[in-house]
């Protein structure tokens, strides 16, 4: 995996930006360095991804001048990637590209990972590094996260997916728990990169995961494992409890754990829950 720069441009679409919606890239202003500005903001994402707690509702927004586009460079399998982030636009932890989304794309490099013919979902996609990567990789992979995230992805789907291939691609708000039903329950893989991160959503992120699944099933979690948000518990306790869980790959520094699970036969999961 290689690492290039970070370049900062901002747009002045900004009441759009300012609700997360639809950001236009169209007219780009560059960011100057003002007060070493981006220094800050790569030592406050690196806070972020280095955290132990996610669990309060810290954004890096506060932190931001102007709405603005912000790129940094990647390659995996062989593929560059040019990945965009929104800041400014109330997007939260979606505005980062997580370390376990760089470590699930370093696994699926290393595994030599091909997902081609293959239907794939991603979960809480993000900024779509690692879907992206999919449809890269030959997958048919729809990428979902909240409502005001789509257009993120959306842009870096249009910047990093050859026209030839986007038909490989979808875009879609899928929000655990109350918007999978719309979704059919016959993917060949499900990726989530950093989605085991608050407890409060483990209940509704299970309840999608059963819907999407069936027992050919192949879903990648790459989770950070940070103390006092139970992801510990979600993936050894809980997730077992209808799911095989293998552990695969774990990056020791950075505490990331990439699992791979499949569904439990109907007749284990009755023994289980007995
Ligand atoms: C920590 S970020 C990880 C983003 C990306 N996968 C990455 O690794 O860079 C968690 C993502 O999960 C999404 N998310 C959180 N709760 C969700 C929910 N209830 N339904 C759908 N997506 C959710 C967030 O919007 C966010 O994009």
């Amino acid at each position: 995996m290689r690492q290039a720069r970070t370049s900062g441009t901002s747009t002045d679409s900004d009441q759009n930006q300012a609700t997360g919606q639809n950001l236009s890239t169209d007219r780009k202003i560059t960011i100057s360095n003002h007060g070493g500005f981006k220094e800050k903001l790569a030592k406050m994402e690196s806070t972020l991804n280095q955290a132990n707690s996610s669990t309060s509702s810290t954004t890096i927004d506060w932190l931001v001048p102007h709405p603005f586009v912000c790129e940094k460079q990647f390659e995996f399998c062989g593929h560059p990637l040019n990945i965009a982030r929104y800041f400014g636009g109330n997007l939260g932890f979606s505005a980062s590209i997580w370390e376990s989304a760089l470590v699930l794309c370093q696994y699926f490099e290393q595994e030599k990972i091909s997902f081609s013919g293959r239907k794939v979902i991603e979960l809480g996609s993000g900024t779509g590094i690692v879907g992206i990567l999919a449809v890269l990789l030959g997958g048919d992979v729809t990428m979902t996260d909240k409502e005001n995230v789509l257009s993120q992805i959306e842009h870096n789907v249009s910047t990093n997916i050859p026209s030839t291939f986007r038909h490989r691609s979808k875009v879609c708000a899928l929000s655990w728990g109350k918007d999978h039903i719309k979704f059919p329950a016959d993917y060949d893989f499900i990726l989530g990169s950093d989605i085991v991160y608050t407890s409060l959503t483990y209940p509704l992120l299970l309840e999608t995961l059963l819907h999407l699944s069936n027992e050919p099933t192949i879903i990648y979690l790459a989770s950070k494992l940070r103390t006092g948000n139970q992801s510990t518990t979600f993936h050894e306790t809980l997730l077992p409890q209808h799911f095989n869980c293998q552990l695969v790959h774990r990056v020791e520094d950075k505490n990331i754990n990439v699992y791979k699970v499949s569904k439990l036969g109907s007749k284990r999961r009755d023994d289980l829950l007995m």
